[in-house]
């Protein structure tokens, strides 16, 4: 039996250490869908294009070297608004999403089209400002240079680009439950994720 949990939200806004630690707490697998639009991003840095890259994605290929610049996720965003890029990476999220033992997949648009029918639909949100401050904090501490306010702008200039483009833009799924976490500290925050998948299991 499959159950699957579909963690949607704009950058930094807590998606990722909440889905690690559901999938911890459940024992279920875990998908930071974001990662493939981001080694797709890559590949384009490197010259190639988006969609043969798309294409051409392995799994392995998630695992390799450090996906989470800011430059990278900037080239991300810009291929995920292409329909054709995103339409190369359906089926390997929807098999991760019907593995047996559940699941969890975090990014923009997974309860509203990878997996419509997930079992729990979470939204979590932060003020872009308090986004950005955990942003530049967790980019300091790998050593990149940057300043809070270029995080800011880049953070807002996805935000953007995710939330206007027309293929499978961010937006909660009707039946999504909205999580805030501008004012909540990590503990509590998966303290409340975890109620509400509890609650449904
Ligand atoms: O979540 P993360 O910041 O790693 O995502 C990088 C970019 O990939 C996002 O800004 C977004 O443009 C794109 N993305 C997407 N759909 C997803 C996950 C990520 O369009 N499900």
């Amino acid at each position: 039996m499959s159950f699957t949990v579909a963690i949607d939200g704009p950058a930094a806004a807590g998606k990722g250490t909440i889905s690690k630690a559901v999938a911890a707490h459940f024992g279920f697998a875990h998908l930071d869908t974001g990662l493939l639009y981001r080694a797709v991003g890559r590949r384009t840095l490197e010259g190639f294009g988006a969609l043969e890259a798309a294409q051409a994605l392995t799994a392995e290929e998630l695992e390799q070297g450090d996906l989470r610049t800011a430059e990278i996720a900037k080239a991300a965003s810009k291929v995920a608004v292409i329909p054709e890029v995103r339409a190369a990476l359906v089926d390997f999220q929807r098999a991760f999403a019907r593995r047996s033992g559940g699941a969890v997949l975090d990014g923009r648009d997974i309860g509203t089209v990878i997996c419509p029918n997930a079992e729990v639909k979470l939204f979590v949100t932060a003020s872009p400002e308090v986004r950005a401050e955990r942003r530049f904090l967790e980019l300091s501490a790998k050593g990149a240079d940057v300043t809070r306010e270029q995080v800011l702008a880049d953070v807002k200039e996805r935000d953007a680009r995710d939330a206007e483009r027309s293929a499978a833009p961010m937006k909660p799924a009707e039946d999504a439950v909205q999580l805030d976490t501008t004012d909540l500290s990590i503990e509590a925050a998966l303290a409340k994720a975890l109620e509400i998948i509890s609650a449904k299991l």
